[in-house]
């Protein structure tokens, strides 16, 4: 898709499009005027009842000669922006224009739109910088689809007429830097998710930690970028016994993916940990077989870090950012792990395994001492679809969020606030760690069922020590129950965008 912005009279010049987008503000149950004036012009005053520019409301209409600059569009789709006190926070503006945007590409879908054109709206508080990056982050979003492996290409691509917009024209009173560069931000924000969204739709025989390693040698190929794949020898060198331990009953060959943007110039060191799990069958803990095939998805920690990589390394910030994934799957093969069992992580830390489904934090443990130790960063993130308990707890509109730095933890959670991506925190505290230890070794992989959530950061923690840490719990927003306009079923890609503002955030 082709994405500028031009004006509207280069816009009438091109004989306009298939649609043209207008929005409307509402101001006590009735539309408000934009600065312009003109754009209401446009609406057929028969209309205008049932329309009144409330938040995420829709209207079609088709023009005719007399409507002014929308005649020189085939349909005009007109969408509420609601009141300006919903607009009075810039994380909430944000989200308002990415649903916006998701409801246009649900329209366009529709309408099979070739040509789309969006006046920029012009009211008091919106940033047209900030409503293009958004917009376009939720169109894109929401045009996404994963359909590889339907070999019946539906109906409207074998018509060939339309796949998904080929042109979407931003219309503004003129052309200008600031806009452009929000137009390429939002875009690569929006790529960098669906890459995301990409991986982890694949099932878990066609990604597996080969891929992540393939992923992450082709970004080994940038400048100021270099990619090391640690091999099973590398991992027994290293005596990374939870890797190595999760894999034991498995037919695939562990990974752990190292992508290091290195900055000439820089004082600080990221590092972002995911976990790749690429299928959790729980191993000899086995998961039952309802609702098991949706552990194809215990990657999207390790797909969000790694996506996240390929906007950072276009946008060159003076930040060095380390990304690490280790993956493997966990399988029950007859050398698979066992309850019981006693396994040494990287650094010399012992842990008794109760449960070889708690098997996340044992790949993370390894990863993160790791990471710490090699990089010795200012800050570390990591992501994981780590436990069924973050689901009881927040349901799936919520991240879970733990840290042990508030400050760090803020600037995470303000850049998430930004995406869109919600986050609650919920405590770390010495007194869970009574729960994972253990009789016979330093430490056991389960808490028992009270806060499962905050035990298993609590092991994580372990290996973290007082390096400043964010945990994000994503196991109930990964995939499928975020119901939005820009987030289809299937993986949702979350983490990625939040990751990007945060280092946007940290290089300025
Ligand atoms: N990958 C799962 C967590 C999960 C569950 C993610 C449901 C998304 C949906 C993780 O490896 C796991 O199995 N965790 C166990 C831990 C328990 C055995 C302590 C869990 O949450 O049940
Ligand atoms: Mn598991
Ligand atoms: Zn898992």
């Amino acid at each position: 898709m082709k994405i500028a912005i031009v004006t509207a009279n280069q816009w009438k010049k091109k004989q306009g499009g298939d649609l043209l987008v207008l929005f409307a503000g509402e101001k006590k149950g009735r539309i408000e005027p934009d600065k312009r004036g003109e754009l209401l012009a446009s609406l057929p005053a028969s209309a205008s009842g049932d329309f009144s520019g409330k938040k995420s409301e829709l209207l079609e209409i088709y023009p005719v000669a007399e409507s002014g600059e929308a005649s020189f569009a085939k349909r005009v789709a007109f969408v509420g922006l609601g009141g300006s006190g919903q607009r009075k926070q810039d994380a909430a503006c944000r989200e308002l224009f990415r649903c916006a945007g998701g409801d246009i590409a649900a329209l366009c879908k529709k309408r099979k739109i070739a040509r789309l054109a969006v006046l920029l709206p012009s009211y008091a508080g919106i940033k047209q910088t900030v409503f293009v990056e958004s917009f376009i982050e939720g169109i894109l979003l929401g045009l996404y689809r994963f359909d590889k492996y339907k070999t019946k290409k539906s109906k409207e691509k074998k018509a060939k007429e339309y796949i998904s917009p080929q042109e979407l024209l931003f219309l503004a009173e003129k052309e200008n830097a600031p806009l452009k560069h929000a137009a390429a931000r939002g875009e690569r924000a929006a790529r960098a998710a669906i890459t995301a969204r990409d991986m982890a739709n694949e099932p878990g025989n066609s990604w597996t930690p080969r891929h992540f390693a393939e992923f992450g040698q082709k970004l080994g190929r940038h400048k100021r970028v270099s990619c090391t794949v640690l091999e099973r020898k590398e991992l027994e060198r290293l005596k990374m016994g939870g890797i190595l331990g999760v894999n034991q009953g498995s037919a695939e060959e562990p990974k752990l993916v190292i992508v290091d943007y290195c900055p000439q110039n820089h004082d600080r060191t990221i590092l972002f940990v995911g976990k790749g799990l690429t299928f959790d069958s729980g191993g000899i803990s086995l998961k039952p077989g309802a609702g098991m095939m949706d552990m194809k998805y215990d990657m999207c920690g390790g797909a969000a870090v790694i996506s996240a990589m390929t906007a950072i390394i276009d946008e060159r910030p003076a930040v060095r950012v380390v990304c690490v994934v280790p993956s493997t799957d966990n399988m029950p093969g007859g050398s698979a792990l066992k309850p019981g069992d006693v396994i040494t992580h990287y650094g010399g830390i012992t842990a008794e395994i109760e449960n070889t489904d708690a098997e996340g934090r044992l790949i993370l443990a390894d990863a993160l001492a790791y990471g710490i130790e090699q990089y010795k960063p200012d800050a570390v993130i990591d992501l994981a679809t780590l436990t069924g308990a973050v689901i009881i707890g927040l349901g799936h509109h919520y991240v879970g969020t733990l840290s042990n730095n508030d400050r760090l933890c803020s600037a995470v959670m303000a850049a998430a606030a930004k995406a869109g991506e919600k986050q609650w925190r919920l405590p770390l505290d010495e007194l869970y760690r009574k729960q994972i230890e253990s009789q016979v070794a330093d430490i056991k992989n389960t808490g028992g069922r009270p806060a499962g959530t905050i035990t298993a950061a609590e092991y994580l923690h372990k290996f973290v020590g007082k390096t400043p840490w964010v945990h994000l719990d994503i196991a109930g927003t990964a995939w499928n129950y975020t119901e939005k306009s820009y987030i289809a079923k299937g993986a949702s890609g979350v983490g990625t965008r939040t990751l990007i503002e945060f280092i946007r955030a940290m290089a300025c």
